[in-house]
């Protein structure tokens, strides 16, 4: 099984506004999202999930959330993301597909292969401090990725700003999941 990130991220790898909500409106970059997620399962954070509420009709969304409630209203959780590639794993999933926010961006990123990433030529927060925003995590400090695609777009009428769609493959594939053990 697969693990993949798809994001959309200015030059500073900021992903949402500080009050939650995408800071751009990009059509173009909305359908790469849909068309890359259509029918998988996917793993997205408590918030995300909540602000896409009625968006998730055609996936198998697993939500990560530290509350141990009963019934917590999500559908299918998991606390750790371990839980979540396990639980896709065992259903038969090819592929799980991380959607964010930042915070599972971060926790999830030792347990990707492949990133889908969209590069939005921007500098959203301006003056403002990076600290506030929720920002995809550095992922080149730390792993080798090769660039397996790459397509540029230019600002048009209906996309306001130009972007670069990128997918990078990690250079050695993560060890830290099922369906990769027996590379171990
Ligand atoms: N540009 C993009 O590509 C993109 C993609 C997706 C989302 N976004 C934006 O990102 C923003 C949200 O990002 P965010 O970082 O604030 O929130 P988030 O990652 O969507 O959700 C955070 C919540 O997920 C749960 N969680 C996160 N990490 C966990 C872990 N390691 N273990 C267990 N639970 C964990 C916690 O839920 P509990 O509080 O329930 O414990 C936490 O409060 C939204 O505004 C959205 O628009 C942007």
């Amino acid at each position: 099984m697969k693990v993949s990130m798809i994001a959309a991220m200015d030059r500073h790898r900021v992903i949402a506004k500080p009050e939650g909500g995408l800071p751009w409106k990009l059509p173009r970059d909305v359908k790469r999202f849909r068309d890359y997620c259509a029918g998988k399962h996917l793993l997205v954070g408590r918030r995300t999930f909540e602000e896409m509420d009625g968006w998730f009709t055609d996936h198998k969304p697993i939500v990560l959330t530290h509350s141990r409630e009963h019934d917590t209203g999500l559908g299918q959780t998991a606390h750790t993301v371990e839980e979540a590639v396990t639980e896709a794993f065992e259903d038969g999933a090819p592929e799980l597909v991380v959607v964010g926010g930042g915070a599972v961006f971060a926790a999830a990123l030792p347990f990707a292969d492949e990133l889908v990433l969209t590069r939005v030529d921007l500098e959203v927060a301006g003056g403002d401090d990076l600290e506030d925003y929720p920002r995809f995590p550095d992922y080149e400090a730390e792993v080798e990725w090769e660039t397996i695609h790459e397509e540029h777009h230019e600002a048009d009428v209906e996309n306001p700003a130009a972007m670069n769609f990128l997918t990078l493959r990690r250079v050695r594939p993560s060890s830290l999941r099922p369906g990769r053990l027996h590379l171990l």
